[in-house]
């Protein structure tokens, strides 16, 4: 089969190359991708992969052959799915966990772009408990994990203020659910019950400050790339400020993310933004160019016909 793989020195560092069929252990299902979107994790972690690696977390297709466990989605089926490597290829081993049956009417490219955005939201905003008539922030509402946390939130009853710099978006986040979207965090006046922050640095600390007693931020990501530095006295407690927390998590080791990932495909609703198509031959140019995008999401088209699928 043809796949990318990681090639020191070439465009975007990837090569276009026959590789081995894979080999899927008994947890994993055999997939045909017909679709990925790269994930800013993806691109990350290129630099630090070992040459001839596969990368790629998730995307859609269709399965080859079910995992021999005896789980997960049949033959022929649908899917969507998310794996830590291996998705930029014709065909690709996932565990069943992550893997869920897709709507039959689902385009293979708004399929591609829920995985890891979708359930990354869906996780953090789990971990804030009860939102139902809380205020809950969304820093860095315009990320595709953000715009989905905004969603997400609305939808689960929260109170939603995101935080967006550019403010041609903030109309887009008002009508995703936000009911105040800010450019900064400075103009937001009353604390919040919880955050989902996707930038770090200064905008970490400052979500931090605005908790109530009791509150939690998820630092979720780190687009900003910058130092959080905490003064004197953040973590002094009174009891205007006691049990606050920030926390993270991987989501390439949260267990059993089927069923999420099921639901979120099928909410037809949820809004996946722009969608731009490319073949899977630009892949290696578009990352070597920076991996530009108008706005939303860059999908790649995975052309099945170089080597007919199994
Ligand atoms: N922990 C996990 O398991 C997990 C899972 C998924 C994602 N993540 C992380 O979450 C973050 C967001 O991912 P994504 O896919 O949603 O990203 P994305 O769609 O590429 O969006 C990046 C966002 O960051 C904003 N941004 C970048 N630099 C900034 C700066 N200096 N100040 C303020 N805003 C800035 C951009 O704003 P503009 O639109 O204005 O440019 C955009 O909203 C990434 O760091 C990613 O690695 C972590």
């Amino acid at each position: 089969m043809l796949g990318w793989s990681t090639a020191p020195g070439a465009s975007g560092g990837l090569s276009l190359r026959e590789l081995p069929e894979p080999a899927p252990l008994p947890h994993e299902a055999l997939v045909r991708v017909e679709a990925f979107a790269p994930n800013p994790g993806d691109l990350e972690g290129l630099a630090a992969s070992p040459a001839g690696a596969v990368p790629g977390w998730d995307g859609s297709g269709v399965v080859l052959a079910p995992a021999a466990d005896g789980h997960g989605p049949e033959a022929g089926e649908r899917v969507l799915f998310l794996g830590l490597a291996g998705g930029w290829a014709q065909r690709r081993a996932v565990p069943h966990t992550m893997t869920a049956t897709a709507p039959a009417d689902a385009p293979w490219e708004r399929l591609a772009v829920l995985p890891v955005p979708a359930t990354s939201a869906l996780r953090a905003l789990r971990r804030l408990g009860s939102v139902l008539g809380r205020r809950v922030l969304v820093v860095g509402a315009t990320s595709a994990v953000g715009s989905m946390a905004v969603q997400l939130a609305a939808r689960s009853g929260a109170r939603v203020i995101a935080i967006a710099r550019d403010h041609a978006q903030h109309e887009a986040l008002r009508q995703l659910g936000a009911s105040e979207v800010h450019t900064t965090l400075a103009t937001v006046t009353s604390r919040v019950h919880g955050a989902i922050d996707m930038i770090g640095g200064e905008h970490l600390v400052d979500a931090y400050a605005l908790l109530q007693p009791g509150g939690t931020v998820i630092a979720l990501g780190h687009a900003a790339g910058a130092d959080e530095i905490f003064r004197y006295g953040a973590f002094v407690a009174d009891p205007t400020t006691a049990d606050r927390s920030i926390t993270s998590f991987f989501l390439g080791s949260e267990p059993d993310l089927d069923s999420e990932m099921g639901y979120l495909a099928a909410l037809p609703d949820l809004e996946v933004g722009e969608i731009e198509v490319r073949p899977w031959t630009e892949l290696a140019t578009w990352i070597d160019a920076g991996a530009p995008r108008r706005s939303g999401r860059v999908v790649f088209r995975v052309d099945q016909s170089a080597s007919p699928p199994l």
